[in-house]
């Protein structure tokens, strides 16, 4: 038997003064975004944007239904339009903003994680996530393997064929 141990890595900001410039323009182009969310179930405002190769920003909020289950997070809503519209393109960053939160922000759910993390695995290229919450603090991860250490691996199954 052995016990094993995994690192992940992230850095937490107090306010978005200590980010990069382009990085609060993003932050605020997400923000703005959350007016678009359409989410009169659970009254939770979900926004984010993908921002692909050549500065490309495409954006997404989450979509509700009466159907509960026929619903989708805002980032799979921005990332499977972003990669609908420019297949090719490599994903370099995600952003993920709420409406409410307060001290630390939400996180994408398991399978927002999971789609993220195949398209990363794809492109051979870490993808950078950053994330705020209403007023919270901004944590930045610098690839999706941080927030999802055990993904399924499609690479094993696709070898078969
Ligand atoms: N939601 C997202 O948009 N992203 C996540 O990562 C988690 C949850 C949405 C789904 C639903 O519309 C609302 O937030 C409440 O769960």
């Amino acid at each position: 038997m052995i016990n094993k141990k995994i690192e992940i890595n992230y850095t937490e900001y107090q306010s978005v003064n200590e980010l990069l410039d382009k990085d609060r323009q993003l932050l605020q182009l997400t923000e703005e975004n959350l007016k678009n969310s359409y989410s009169p179930y659970s009254q939770f405002k979900v926004s984010s944007l993908v921002q692909l190769d050549d500065d490309i920003n495409i954006m997404g909020t989450n979509q509700e239904n009466a159907a509960y289950p026929s619903g989708l997070c805002a980032e799979r809503v921005a990332i499977f339009s972003a990669k609908s519209l420019h297949p090719s393109k490599n994903v370099e960053k995600v952003v993920v903003v709420t409406e409410q939160g307060n001290e630390f922000p939400f996180s994408p759910c398991g399978s927002c994680r999971q789609v993220l993390m195949e398209y990363e695995m794809n492109q051979k290229k870490p993808i950078q996530v950053l994330l705020k919450s209403g007023n919270s603090k901004i944590w930045k991860f610098n690839s999706v393997r941080d927030l999802l250490p055990f993904a399924f691996e499609a690479e094993e199954i696709l070898k078969k064929e």
